[in-house]
Parts: C-alpha cells; sequence; structure tokens
C-alpha cells in the first residue's frame, strides 16, 4: 500500500549525469533524466512497443530514443518518431511524472499530476547548501517493507542493541532498564520523535569532532509522511547550553523511496559543522553511518520481514511498548491518508 500523492526521492541530484538512471519505485519502472535546461525528467522506463528498458537507451537532445527498435520519445513522454513507418500508434506515448530538485535530491510525484504541490516538498534545509557545514551521500538498497525502515528510525531504542559496536555503545546489560527522555508529536503531516539524553557515552562517530567521551545530547527525528525522515543530532559539553563554539551539529536526510511491497530504496545524507574541511573525516563518518544503516538496520529489517511474512505490521497484533508510540502513529496516520487517496 502507497500513498500516491506524494513526493519521492528517486536520485541524488549529483548522482544524475548525462546518462537516464532507471528505478523501480512503488513497484512501477521509472526513469529519470536531466534536461538540456538542467530540469529533470520522469517518464515511464518500458518501451510501450516490446518493453525493451528505456534507461539504456541513447539521450540526446532531451530526445531519448529506445534501445531496441528506435523509437523516440520527447520528455514529455510523447513518441516523436517511429523510424520504421509513418504511423504513431496512439499507444505509443509513455507517461510522464512531475520531477524537481531539492534539498540535493531528485523528486518524483506518482500520483495525479494536476495534484502535485510543491509546498509538499520537505522544505528546503540550509545546512545543504550553508558553507558551515561539510555533506556526504549514502545509499542502501533495503529487503524489508519500507514501513519498517521508518519504524526502525522513530524508535532509537533499538541503538545500543543493534549498534553495539559501531555506535561506541556498550551492550545493554540484561536487567538493565532503558531511561526514556522522548518526546513526541504530530504536526500537519510531520510525526516528531525526539530524545534528550544527559551525559551519554559520546559516539565513536562523533569523537573526531568532539573529543569528550561523555556529552549532553539532542536526538531529533522527524517524519515528514509518508516516507522522508531529517534527523538533527546536537551534541554538547554536558551541562552546557546551546549555541557554544563546541557545540556539535550533524544532521541529516533519512529518505525512504517503496521499491516494492517488501523492498525500498534508503537515500541518506549527512551534514557536520566541525572539520569541514577534511574531507577524510567526512569520508570516515560517511562510512560509520552505512555500515550502521547497510551491515546493522538493513539485516535486522530483512529478518523481520521474513519473520512477519506480512507487509501489514498492525494486523499481525504485535507487542506495542511505549517506545513504539512514535511509529504506530506514522502507520495509522498514513493508514488513513492512503484510504483518503
Ligand atoms: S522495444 Fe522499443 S522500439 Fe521496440
Ligand atoms: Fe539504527
Amino acid at each position: 500500500m502507497y500513498l500516491k500523492n506524494a513526493w519521492y526521492c528517486v536520485s541524488w541530484d549529483k548522482d544524475l549525469k548525462d546518462q537516464p538512471l532507471g528505478i523501480k519505485i512503488l513497484g512501477q519502472k521509472l526513469l529519470i533524466f536531466r534536461k538540456q535546461d538542467g530540469s529533470v525528467a520522469a517518464l515511464d522506463a518500458v518501451c510501450p512497443h516490446r518493453y525493451a528498458p528505456l534507461h539504456k537507451g541513447r539521450l540526446e537532445n532531451d530526445i531519448l530514443q529506445c534501445p531496441y527498435h528506435g523509437l523516440e520519445f520527447n520528455s514529455e513522454g510523447r513518441c516523436t518518431l517511429n523510424p520504421h513507418g509513418d504511423v504513431i500508434p496512439p499507444n505509443a506515448n509513455l507517461r510522464s511524472y512531475p520531477a524537481v530538485v531539492q534539498n540535493l535530491a531528485v523528486w518524483v510525484w506518482m500520483g495525479d499530476p494536476d495534484k502535485a504541490d510543491p509546498s509538499l516538498l520537505l522544505e528546503e534545509q540550509d545546512w545543504t547548501s550553508s558553507d558551515k557545514f561539510a555533506r556526504g551521500y549514502g545509499y542502501t538498497h533495503v529487503r524489508g517493507n519500507y514501513q519498517l525502515a521508518i519504524d526502525n528510525l522513530l524508535d532509537l531504542t533499538h541503538g545500543p542493541y543493534v549498534h553495539v559496536g559501531g555506535f561506541g555503545q556498550e551492550p545493554r546489560k540484561m536487567g538493565l532498564k532503558y531511561p526514556m527522555n522522548h518526546e513526541f508529536f504530530v504536526e500537519d503531516r510531520k510525526v516528531h520523535s525526539r530524545y534528550y539524553r544527559e551525559n551519554w557515552r559520546t559516539n565513536l562517530f562523533f569523537r573526531p569532532f568532539f573529543p569528550h567521551d561523555y556529552c549532553d545530547q539532542t536526538t531529533f527525528m522527524c517524519l515528514h509522511q509518508p516516507s522522508n525522515l531529517t534527523l538533527d543530532i546536537t551534541v554538547l559539553e554536558v551541562g552546557a547550553e546551546n549555541g557554544l563554539p563546541s557545540e556539535f551539529i550533524a544532521p541529516s536526510f533519512h529518505f525512504i523511496t517503496p521499491e516494492t511491497e517488501t523492498t525500498a530504496h534508503y537515500f541518506y545524507a549527512a551534514g557536520h559543522n566541525k572539520l569541514i574541511d577534511d574531507k577524510t573525516v567526512t569520508a570516515k563518518m560517511m562510512e560509520g553511518v552505512r555500515v550502521a544503516f547497510e551491515d546493522e538496520d538493513e539485516v535486522m529489517i530483512r529478518d523481520v520481514q521474513e519473520a512477519m511474512e506480512s507487509t501489514d505490521l498492525l494486523s499481525l497484533k504485535p507487542a506495542i511498548l511505549e517506545s513504539d508510540i512514535a511509529g504506530v502513529t506514522a502507520r495509522k496516520m498514513l493508514a488513513k491518508m492512503i484510504a483518503e487517496e
């Protein structure tokens, strides 16, 4: 089940060069390409003649040529040339989709094109263009329903169990209670899940930027329905006020795009406000993030998906913990939005 009238991330802007890119989202094969004016075209990626993959075709002057028998299509999907006859059948056209670039990413609107609403895009975030931040990017293919990836991000209590080595946290001792300083609220299409941690062991990835063993850390996760999350982490010296020069800020994006009912695309990007000219430090941070997502979270999500044998978590009547409040609320909200659509 997907919400169609929504913007979904299909690529990082920097990865869309002079060749078309193919991607399956919401069960449909799409292609995107950069037009000569710098804007982006999004079209169905399957040729209506004999179903060849059009993203493997040749692109010239905003015209895409099918790699099989050479039908040509413009950036609106209209078939402009049949090299083998005078007639272009009416069903030789491709569906096109509204596409825009915002927040370092390319977004496609999968629903009714007349309803494509730029105000529903995630608002432009300062750190994506500010010279006070360095940035890195990544992508992970997730072998689970997209909502499992969202649950994983809205409920960060999994950290000390799933990310034991990577984040430098100690494994939780058996029988220990986990202190929950969690705040949750809903605002329009947003679900906020915020963690406040005092005297917290500094995450290993943050040590180069913040060389103290312990810190006060705020971790603000926000889901922008249906499936795009922002995470803003602030690290302070224990007991310090916000805004001191030592304050370390790490904002990040977690854009989840359903691929099929049981797989998803996970586009992530992160910034940091310290050591911004040191590219090796950015690369190291991004590698740490990749390991956490790809080798730890994703493996758990895949195992969970396999065990569930379903994509409708709530219909299985799982045990619900207090810490599930954001994830469960997000699921109920989205189910309502999909039903209304
Ligand atoms: S499959 Fe595309 S032109 Fe034949
Ligand atoms: Fe995680």
